[in-house]
């Protein structure tokens, strides 16, 4: 696991950006995993300003979302398709047929989720995996008490969860959907790198126990330890409760692997 630390919650979307730009560049197939939430707002924004700047191309790119809601109407404007839509797809030049995300208005749900496992496999699996972090520690929804080696599924949505996410469905407790399709932690650990986007104070707590605390199901992010791969990206703010963020920082500066790190 890396962590890079970066000034403010702008340079770290920005990193964040530009590795995926860069990966994109190099794999125009990229086959992409994808993160929703406010975090993610700021990547996706600066992914379609190079689309529109330098003509950052998608057009051969495939997607993967982490996961859905379960229960709203077919265009739901809280359904992750439609941020999807908003943030990323309908502002660059992806083919609408090559996104996927889990159906979570199938009448088999069990079904759409092994579908899902399919089609990832089908693509040769995911080559960059973006995440967040819930307030609890989640990534997707894989809520406390998931399986490290568990597949996309149906998950529960904790109160945390309901909390943070409310005010995304409109901020309504009756209507907010309590139950959603994600992949699992292990569907996660199998792609081919991971990076994570962390920022801001509220985060700080729950990033520290997830980076630097024990492997534990009820952190499903603790579960990134295990990755050979995994690159978190977090601003000052977020990095704050870091024990080891001295130590991070110096291997920023001085370590030869990570110079490309330093100035973008
Ligand atoms: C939702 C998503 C998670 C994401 C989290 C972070 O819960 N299911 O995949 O990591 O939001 O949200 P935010 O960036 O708004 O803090």
């Amino acid at each position: 696991m890396e962590v890079i630390i970066q000034p403010t919650a702008g340079r770290a979307a920005d990193l964040v950006a530009q590795l995926v730009a860069k990966w994109l560049r190099e794999k125009p197939h990229l086959v992409l995993g994808l993160a929703t939430g406010r975090t993610m707002e700021n990547v996706y924004s600066r992914l379609v300003q190079m689309h529109r700047v330098e003509g950052l191309d998608f057009s051969l790119c495939r997607t993967f979302n982490l996961d859905e809601y379960i229960g709203l109407g077919e265009g739901s404007p809280f359904s992750y398709r439609h941020y999807m839509h908003q943030h990323l797809f309908r502002q660059v030049n992806i083919d609408l047929r090559n996104t996927y995300l889990p159906d979570g208005a199938a009448a088999n749900l069990p079904a759409a989720c092994r579908r899902y496992e399919d089609q990832i496999r089908e693509f040769g699996g995911i080559d960059l995996q973006l995440l967040g972090i819930g307030a609890g520690g989640h990534i997707g929804f894989n809520e406390p008490l998931s399986a490290l080696s568990s597949r996309t599924r149906e998950k529960a949505l904790t109160q945390t969860t309901l909390d943070q996410n409310g005010p995304l469905c409109g901020g309504d407790p009756k209507t907010m959907p309590r139950r959603a399709l994600t992949m699992g932690v292990g569907t996660i650990l199998e792609a081919e790198r991971i990076l994570l986007l962390a920022t801001g104070a509220s985060k700080a707590g729950i990033l520290a126990k997830a980076i630097e605390g024990p492997i534990t199901s009820m952190i499903s992010a603790t579960a990134l330890q295990l990755h050979r791969s995994c690159r978190i990206v977090v601003d000052e703010d977020a990095a704050q409760k870091l024990e080891g963020k001295e130590y991070y920082r110096w291997l920023l500066q001085n370590e030869p692997e990570w110079a490309p790190y330093r100035d973008t």
